[in-house]
């Protein structure tokens, strides 16, 4: 005799009961892409529905993430200035800086997150510092650790190095220590991949590198073992958030993390995978809520605590039950 499993799904009641994994909108965080100027709400091309904000425009922002149950943000700050050693992102009167101040005085309970990088601030586009064509790590730790602690003097809950240098996470959690930062917390871009999916973003956030590729520093996405490798040095030295990036092409990543790991763990699902979405929604070739939902659902189910997404403010309104 055969087992009967469509028994259980017989109509939505007994469905809802069974389901083992429901997404709730305290699992999404929502990126901020901050500019400078005033009175700036402009829209990413790359990016349809997701803006370039001006500080002195958060309130609006940040009402919608508040009302839709949105519990946190991860802000990026494209600046006007740039140089090689990417200055502005250590500077007190930075956009990012300015953007967390705001954004805690508006609404003190938003989980402020900080993307910790220096590729939207480096004239040549690459995420630390260039010596003979090439990123030199150690140098670029210094810098990495001087834009945390910055980032948390302004008032910043979390920071997220996103740069793949080896030995930030330890870097940045001594300079928080020394400077009386213990509380911050660090969730560490651990797998993040040299990856194609990042396209969109790197238009929205004005940061492609200007000679070469990545690949030195992200990783290869051929490899899921060098991953697990990747996330216990970065629990080992203070991660108390691990995230693999992207999310829905590297569903395998986040379930070995699940299964070998107990920290929680992040998703970034990435600009390309939205806008793939975006455009074949605006095509008319799929269902964009449904394909929205089923996928992020996924990625929940494949072992993800936080999903970080471009569709948080509109997934969080299509499933808010209160
Ligand atoms: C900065 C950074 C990138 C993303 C997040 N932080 C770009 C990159 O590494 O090239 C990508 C995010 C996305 O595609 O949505 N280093």
């Amino acid at each position: 005799m055969f087992k009967r499993y469509r028994r259980l799904r017989k109509n939505y009641a007994i469905r809802s009961m069974v389901r083992e994994t429901v997404l709730n909108e305290e699992d999404f965080v929502y990126p901020l892409f901050i500019v400078e100027g005033n009175n700036i709400k402009k829209e990413i091309k790359s990016l349809p529905g997701n803006f370039h904000w001006s500080v002195d425009r958060l309130d609006e922002l940040v009402e919608d993430i508040v009302r839709a149950g949105v519990k946190g943000v991860i802000i990026f700050g494209i600046p006007n200035y740039k140089d090689d050693v990417g200055s502005g992102a250590y500077d007190d009167e930075g956009i990012v800086q300015k953007a967390v101040r705001e954004i805690k005085r508006i609404a003190p309970d938003i989980w402020v997150i900080t993307d910790v990088c220096m590729c939207e601030y480096t004239s040549h586009g690459h995420c630390g510092i260039v010596i003979d064509n090439s990123v030199d790590n150690d140098e670029t730790l210094k810098y990495i650790a001087k834009i945390a602690l910055s980032h948390a003097q302004s008032g910043a809950d979390m920071v997220a190095p996103s740069d793949m240098m080896d030995g930030r996470v330890g870097a940045i959690r001594s300079i928080l220590d020394e400077n009386g930062y213990k509380d911050v917390s660090i969730m560490a871009y651990s797998a993040k991949y040299a990856s194609a999916f990042y396209g969109p973003f790197r238009e929205a956030a004005d940061c492609c590198p200007e000679f070469g590729d990545r690949k030195s520093y992200q990783m290869d996405p051929a490899n899921s073992r060098e991953a697990m490798l990747e996330i216990q040095e970065d629990i080992d030295e203070g991660a108390d958030i691990v995230m693999i990036k992207p999310a829905l092409p590297y569903l395998d990543i986040i379930k070995m993390t699940r299964d070998k790991f107990d920290n929680p763990i992040a998703a970034y699902s990435v600009s390309g995978e939205f806008a793939m979405i975006k455009a074949a929604a605006a095509l008319g070739v799929i269902d964009e809520k449904a394909i929205v939902l089923e996928s992020l659902t996924s990625i929940k189910r494949a072992g993800a605590d936080i999903i970080i997404t471009y569709h948080a403010i509109d997934v969080a309104r299509w499933i808010r039950r209160d």
